[in-house]
């Protein structure tokens, strides 16, 4: 089965390429490489630096003609949203537009969609279920909620089939520093060069930290998952970063020096999100224990540092 990844040179996409390939379906891979890194793109897989905006984006939809696309590529930093929404808006919703209409043109069967917890804004009672209104503070949850509209609509017109799913705080390994949830590898590259961690708050602010490979797994289950459906990839569990910060220190094992700051305007205290939707009708749950992922993060940044 031939899937067409957006943003597979990306954090999370270049982990559902490397399950795409484990199963042996074809995968072909766009990004631009704006925060991702080629050398994420296993060797052999086809390979195209595009713009999800631009109109050559259809010569890769002629010449590979995928069955499924996986949609993972987008501008994903709130705060650059918050100074650039146009850009924002032009990357996330536009750039999905130019997406589905050749998902549509070129008769894919599945799209999948990477959206985000951003998509709530605060949240009114906690976990988060997918039933919880949508109301994002930031551009762009605004932009990927908007995308998702788009999705609704593409289906009921023109039969796309698709599966969105609204990812918690991902992390682990080959995360940028800059993206949207980039506490876990701001805190651990800077714990294994044993310089400070600055937390804004008391640092008992909660997050839902799931890790990447599970998020893959999920992005798999949605292939052959028959319905449109939107789904929280999430684990249910709020994690306090004070929290963070002691796991870590335990998978150092070194003591971290920490500074409080000011908390910063527009922060979300706490947030985490159900997964129950996802376990009964996606098949799927988290299953790498959060300690179990820091450490595997933890390793893998040690060995860029030696290298
Ligand atoms: N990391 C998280 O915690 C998180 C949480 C919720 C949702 N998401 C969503 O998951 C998806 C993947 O994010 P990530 O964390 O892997 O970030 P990432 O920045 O590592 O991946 C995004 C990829 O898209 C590419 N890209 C960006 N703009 C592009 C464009 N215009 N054309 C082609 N390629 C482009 C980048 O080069 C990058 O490789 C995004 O859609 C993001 O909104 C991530």
């Amino acid at each position: 089965m031939k899937v067409l990844v957006t943003g597979g040179a990306g954090f999370i996409g270049s982990f559902i390429v490397e399950e795409i390939i484990k199963l042996g379906w074809e995968p072909i891979v766009v990004d631009d490489l704006s925060t991702g890194n080629l050398s994420f793109v296993p060797k052999n897989t086809p390979f195209y630096n595009i713009d999800i905006r631009s109109q050559s984006l259809e010569q890769v939809f002629r010449m590979h003609n995928p069955q499924v696309v996986i949609h993972q590529a987008a501008q994903v930093s709130v705060e650059f949203s918050s100074r650039q929404p146009f850009t924002d808006c032009e990357i996330n919703t536009l750039g999905t537009l130019n997406i589905l209409k050749l998902c549509a043109k070129y008769k894919v069967s599945k799209l999948v969609y990477a959206s985000s917890a951003a998509v709530y804004g605060i949240a009114k009672e906690v976990p988060i279920t997918e039933n919880h209104s949508v109301l994002p503070i930031s551009f762009y949850g605004l932009s990927k909620y908007s995308a998702e509209q788009y999705i609704h609509l593409y289906q009921q017109l023109y039969g796309l089939n698709y599966t969105i799913l609204r990812y918690s705080n991902v992390y682990g390994m080959r995360q940028n520093m800059h993206s949207e949830a980039g506490v876990v590898s701001i805190f651990v590259n800077k714990a294994i060069k044993e310089q400070q961690l600055t937390v804004y708050g008391d640092g008992n602010q909660t997050r839902d930290f799931v890790f990447v490979r599970d998020v893959a797994k999920a992005n798999i289950q949605a292939v052959t998952y028959m319905g449109n459906e939107t789904f929280n990839i999430s684990t249910n569990q709020p994690v306090a970063l004070n929290e963070l910060i002691a796991v870590l220190q335990q998978s150092l094992s070194q003591p971290l020096e920490i500074i409080y700051a000011d908390p910063r305007a527009g922060d979300i205290k706490d947030s985490y999100l159900s997964y129950a939707r996802a376990k009964q009708l996606l098949k799927w749950e988290p299953q790498i224990a959060f300690e179990t992922g820091i450490n595997e993060t933890v390793e893998y940044y040690q060995s860029l540092v030696r290298n």
